[in-house]
């Protein structure tokens, strides 16, 4: 039999077509993204760049399915989810997407491990299989001697990648990150980048970050700028 995969164009992992968000607060309309049309090939590591409040932070969430443009669509692997059910939308965030947000939204409850396989409970699984993987995970992001620790007893770099192993552990094709680095140091966010950038080139995770910081974005292989909700440039190589 022909592998038909071979003869197949893969499909953008990510794209958004004429994507607008309009807020409404209460008679007031703050329209935070005018019509971006953009494509994130599988494997890609790209950097949503802009001024603050150029919509930034709204773009990522429409294209990690947190919410729903005002209008236009959005694709996953050529397939539009614009219109999936929330109870479908969630499925996908748990199983096929990783998100990694400023504030490192751990849970102080529980350990670096707990918190880092709880997204594997979720989805189901025997415990000892995601209770290795979180391990496994750890060891890789450098925080294999802390995995008994709580969120207090680490340092926000540590946290940070914390939250990327996190953000791995239902092997997810697309890793989304807003701001990752804007709470750290230039020493613990170069760290926390550099682990991000081996997520996308090791496991080929395709990696999506806001970033304002030009240390966060050389990073990229690609800049998308953003100005008042716009996209203003197509978008730039960068030299890596
Ligand atoms: N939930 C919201 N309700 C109303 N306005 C919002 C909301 N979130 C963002 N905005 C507005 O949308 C614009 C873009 O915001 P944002 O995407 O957070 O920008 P950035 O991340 O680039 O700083 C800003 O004018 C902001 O005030
Ligand atoms: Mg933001």
């Amino acid at each position: 039999m022909e592998p038909a995969a071979i003869a197949t164009v893969a499909p953008a992992a990510i794209r958004a077509s004429g994507v607008s968000k309009t807020y409404q607060l209460g008679s007031i309309e703050v329209r935070a993204l005018h019509d971006v049309s953009l494509e994130v090939a599988a494997g890609e590591m790209v950097c949503i760049t802009g001024k603050s409040g150029s919509g930034k932070s709204t773009l990522l969430r429409q294209l990690s399915l947190i919410d729903r443009p005002s209008s236009g669509t959005i694709e996953l692997d050529g397939v539009d989810v614009s219109g999936l059910s929330e109870r479908r939308r969630a499925a996908l965030r748990l199983a096929r997407l990783g998100y990694v947000f400023q504030e490192y939204a751990l849970i102080p409850e529980l350990t670096a491990e707990e918190n880092v396989f709880l997204p594997a409970m979720m989805l189901g699984g025997r415990r000892a299989d995601y209770r290795a993987r979180a391990a496994q995970l750890l060891e890789g992001v450098g925080l294999g001697d802390r995995r008994r620790h709580r969120p207090k007893e680490l340092s926000g770099g540590e946290q940070q990648r914390v939250a990327i192993a996190r953000a791995l552990v239902n092997t997810p094709a697309i890793v989304y990150a807003d701001e990752p680095t804007a709470n750290l140091d230039s020493v613990s966010g170069n760290v926390v980048m550099e682990t991000m950038q081996r997520l996308n080139r090791d496991l080929g995770v395709t990696v999506v970050f806001v970033s304002h910081d030009p240390d966060d974005s050389r990073f990229a292989r690609r800049l998308v700028l953003l100005h008042d909700g716009a996209l203003i440039a197509e978008p730039v190589e960068v030299e890596s």
